[in-house]
């Protein structure tokens, strides 16, 4: 008898291995959460009179050395534990006997988990924050120390109007700086305590203090009526996911100009050997891979999203197992993002514009011959667009 809910017959190991399938692998990186989230859940029960002091005591310290000991990775969630919830409770069990049968008084898995994700949640925000903080500070970065060099504007990719590394740099900058902002966005959603929901439908009976694990979790609200939690669970996932995706766009984009700028018939940039790959078949060959493979990762964050907004659609109300699948694309699409952003970053700090291998077409100069003689003669616009025209009609 392993599972919390084991009563009768074991459990197929089949069904438990369809059912468990990865997430017990998955739920590693909520332990630190969920302990945390235990431990606010058993002090509010120790004052509402639910939970001895004595019991509240060895609760506490069983699961802060579970803590510290999975940390130090002495322990690891196992199959047979199904996930975090029962490997931390099982374990305190055996540790501190019969107190470790108390602390799920009041509470399910249900709502442990999203209490657990939305804590995770907070970190992974924070984390992916500095992580595009520090492609913005590498872009600002290239354009104090290239930032002169001119380069073709371009639309339609034909040359349009002068520009310059620093204006591409500060650009894409300027869009990460609002992909952050997007980010932050998200705590709209993961700032409801769900802690008390139970299974969705409260603790009939019980005199549950939800406001204290609010306050002690740092949550801004208790999130309210219980029935409202598992319809929320996916909201926050598919938020983060699709802020993810349009940060994944403009990094894809980014790596989209600096493949053309490496091309031999641009020859705009340089990269280090270190940053560029070989073939096993052309001697010759150093192939600008990272951004090639940043550009392709925005698919994978796309499919990330559709993912968790599929898991969700046209579920009924109340928990669903379903459920439990949105962690794989939520983790994905994080680790994606993170490390798509250490590489950009150390990518953009690694390459160099070559000035004298970029030639600006005159003709880029076009409109503002047009403005001059607007701004100097008074004529109407479209007057001095045609006068202009007219030099380069060679182009036509
Ligand atoms: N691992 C589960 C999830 O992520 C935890 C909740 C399980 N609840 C249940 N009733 N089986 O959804």
């Amino acid at each position: 008898m392993t599972r919390l809910w084991d009563k009768r017959a074991s459990l197929d190991a089949r069904v438990l291995q369809y059912t468990a399938g990865e997430d017990y692998a998955l739920d590693e990186r909520l332990v630190r959460y969920d302990v945390r989230a235990s431990i606010a859940h058993a002090q509010m029960l120790h004052a509402q009179q639910l939970l001895s002091v004595d019991d509240l005591a060895l609760i506490r310290t069983g699961l802060q050395q579970l803590g510290e000991e999975h940390e130090r990775g002495q322990w690891r969630i196992e199959l047979a534990d199904e996930d975090v919830h029962t490997a931390l409770e099982r374990r305190l069990t055996a540790r501190i006997g019969e107190a470790g049968g108390r602390v799920h008084l009041g509470r399910s898995r249900n709502d442990q988990v999203l209490t657990a994700l939305r804590l995770y949640l907070r970190d992974a925000i924070d984390e992916l924050d500095t992580g595009t903080q520090g492609v913005v500070a590498a872009l600002e970065r290239l354009s104090a120390r290239q930032g002169d060099i001119a380069l073709p504007g371009y639309t339609h990719m034909q040359q349009a109007m002068p520009s310059s590394v620093a204006w591409w740099a500060e650009g894409f900058a300027a869009e990460l700086r609002d992909d952050a902002r997007g980010i932050h966005s998200v705590h709209r959603r993961i700032e409801n305590n769900p802690l008390g929901s139970a299974a969705g439908y409260g603790a009939p009976g019980l005199p549950l203090d939800r406001a204290a694990t609010t306050r002690a979790l740092g949550f801004e609200r208790t999130q309210e009526p219980v029935t409202s939690v598992q319809l929320s669970r996916g909201k926050a996932e598919s938020q983060l996911l699709f802020e993810l995706a349009i940060l994944m766009q403009d990094l894809g984009r980014l790596a989209a100009d600096l493949l053309l700028f490496y091309t031999q018939e641009f020859g705009f940039i340089d990269l280090p050997d270190a940053f560029t790959t070989g073939s096993s078949i052309m001697p010759q060959k150093r192939n600008p891979d990272v951004f090639e493979l940043v550009r392709a990762r925005t698919a994978t964050a796309l499919a990330c999203l559709n993912e968790a907004l599929f898991i969700c659609a046209k579920l009924p109300s109340g928990y669903q197992r379903d459920l439990q699948l949105l962690k794989f694309p939520l983790f994905r699409g994080i680790d994606i993002a993170g490390q798509t952003l250490q590489i950009v970053a150390a990518a953009l700090d690694a390459l160099t514009f070559r000035p004298e291998r970029i030639h600006l077409d005159p003709a880029v100069h076009a409109a503002q011959e047009a403005y001059a003689i607007v701004v100097n003669e008074g004529v109407p616009f479209r007057e001095a667009y045609r006068r202009v025209a007219a030099r380069y009609t060679h182009k036509e």
